[in-house]
Order: C-alpha cells, then structure tokens, then sequence
C-alpha cells in the first residue's frame, strides 16, 4: 500500500492511496482508508475483485458464508465515490519515497465496455471470436468409426429422436450395449446431439454406474458399507479378490469379471452383500465358490 496524505489548514484528507490486491483485506482497507476521506485506487490483476474468498463456500473457523460476508463489502466498493477500481490491471513500477510514490499501472485490454456492463453475460453467446469454429474443415468423428458400431450408436441415438435432452438415456443404454462408454461413442454423442463433448464426459464421469473403461461379462459389486463392514464384508472382498485374482475396479483377464466395491446396497438386512449383476447375494466366505461357480458354470453352458 502506497499512501500519501496532506493536512490542509481545514484538516481535509488529500492524496491517493493504491491499494494492491482486491482481496476481502484489500477491499476493507480500501473502505477505510475510503471513509478516512482518502482517494483510494483498488487494483487487482484479475478482472473483477473478490479474491479467493470469493470462491470458496465456507469460512473457518465459524463455517460462516463467504458470500454473505462479501456481497456487501463488494457492493459498497463498487459504490464509494472514494474508491476507483482498476481491475484487470498489474502494477508495472514504483517510484518515488514515502508519501511521494509515483506508480505505473498496466491495465490490460478489455473485450467489453466497462461503462456499459451490466453483467448479464450475453455477450458470451454472442461473442463472434469465440462462437465461430477456429478449425476449418473439421473432419467429423463418423469417418472414423467402425461401419458396425456406428450402426449400433444410431439405433441408440435415434431411439430418443437425437434429443439434446436424452443424454443420460442414451449413455445409458450405450454403457449397456457395450458394458462400459467407449471413447467414439461419446464423441459421436457429442456430434449428434450438437451438445460440447466436455459437457458429455461430465455426465459419463458423473454416474459411477458409466464406466470409461471396458467391464466385464459380470459385474461384481461387494459392499463395504458400515452393516456389511461389521458384518465381515473386508473377508468376503478378500476371499472373492483371490479367486478372481484381480482388485477392486480391475477386470479379470477372460473379460467375466469386473470386480467394484461400494458403500451401501439398501440391503443392510443381508448384509454382506455381493450382488452380481443385477442380483443380490448375502454372502459368506464359504459361499464364494458356490456363488461363482454358478456364473461360470453358465459361462460354460454359453460356450458348448
Ligand atoms: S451397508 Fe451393505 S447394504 Fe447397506
């Protein structure tokens, strides 16, 4: 902080304060050096003020709400007729000495008129840089899938009409179809549904019942939620980790197995619980094998 005050004969406060960093502790000096009757200049490299408080949702330690703190120092920041804010700006030089600093302010170029803002983020739809595609000639996903898979995401994707709304649904019955979200499939989501591909991997990455890598034939769930847990669900995991010979979210190498842990079936009653597939098990480490051999005894069926 860079300050410089002058005593006139009638005790008035003159000369400017520069007061770096837009912080919740450089917007409260810069309010009371503003109602010490100084001209306070706020300046901060981002393009508006706030700081990391205003990204976080609590403070410690009395877990108080960071924007409820904020909102009015920032309001009445932006209001006193003290306080210049010089956002989006770095601070290049300090000159001078004590009580005569001279300062030289960078401020970077703003795309939109500060005076004519009025924070209603149209512009960003509008905005004709970033809204026209950068890449001419984009060569469309469809050119490189499979004749056979592409048929199979049609079928998926026309089933809901190409709704941009049907997202869940329709990664839904590709996870069935294929047993996981193959990475094509996803991207020919995206081209089809005219929807930005990052919004669909937040979707297939959301849902722990999405998977991104492949699964197997069968997949194993065994809960280690507080019930199953008390209930020797760490033993029951072990005894099925080393007939399978594979770990929690590994598949076994004949791709039948994809083994998974999870919290809480809803079927504390029986717990521990291992479900396969779609069926609940209460199980013992004694009815391991039994439970497995039936799941590769049908295996084998299929196969002969
Ligand atoms: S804790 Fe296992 S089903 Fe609830």
């Amino acid at each position: 902080m860079n300050s410089r005050k002058v005593k006139k004969e009638d005790d008035e406060c003159v000369g400017a304060v520069l007061v770096v960093g837009g912080g919740i502790s450089g917007m409260q000096s810069a309010l009371d050096l503003a109602e010490s009757g100084f001209k306070v200049y706020l300046l901060d490299k981002t393009p508006a003020i706030g700081g990391t408080m205003a990204q976080l949702d609590k403070t410690f330690p009395t877990n108080d709400c960071s924007m409820c703190i904020m909102a009015p120092k920032l309001v009445e920041v932006g209001r006193h007729p003290n306080i210049e804010l010089l956002t989006y700006s770095e601070l290049e030089e300090i000159k001078g000495s004590a009580g005569h600093f001279k300062v030289e302010v960078r401020k970077k170029a703003r795309f939109v008129d500060e005076s004519r803002c009025t924070g209603c983020g149209v512009c960003t739809t509008k905005c004709l840089v970033k809204n026209i595609p950068q890449i001419p000639d984009v060569v469309s996903i469809r050119d490189r899938i499979d004749a056979k898979d592409l048929q199979r995401y049609d079928e998926i994707i026309n089933r809901y009409g190409g709704e941009k709304g049907a997202l869940i649904s329709i990664l839904q019955d590709m996870n069935a179809e294929f047993n996981y979200l193959p990475e094509n499939a996803l991207k020919y989501t995206a081209e089809e549904l005219k929807t930005p591909l990052s919004q669909v991997y937040h979707v297939a990455t959301f849902y722990t019942a999405f998977s991104l890598k492949p699964r197997g034939k069968h997949l194993v769930k065994v809960c280690v939620g507080t019930a199953c847990h008390v209930r020797g669900a760490q033993k029951v995991l072990e005894t099925i980790q080393r007939k399978l010979g594979i770990k929690p979210g590994e598949t076994t190498k004949d791709q039948n197995f994809t083994l998974e842990t999870v919290s809480c079936l809803g079927a504390c009653a029986l717990g521990p619980v291992v479900v396969v597939d779609n069926d609940y098990h209460p199980a013992t480490v004694s009815t391991i094998n039994t439970l497995f051999n039936k799941y590769e005894k049908s295996e084998e069926g299929e196969k002969s």
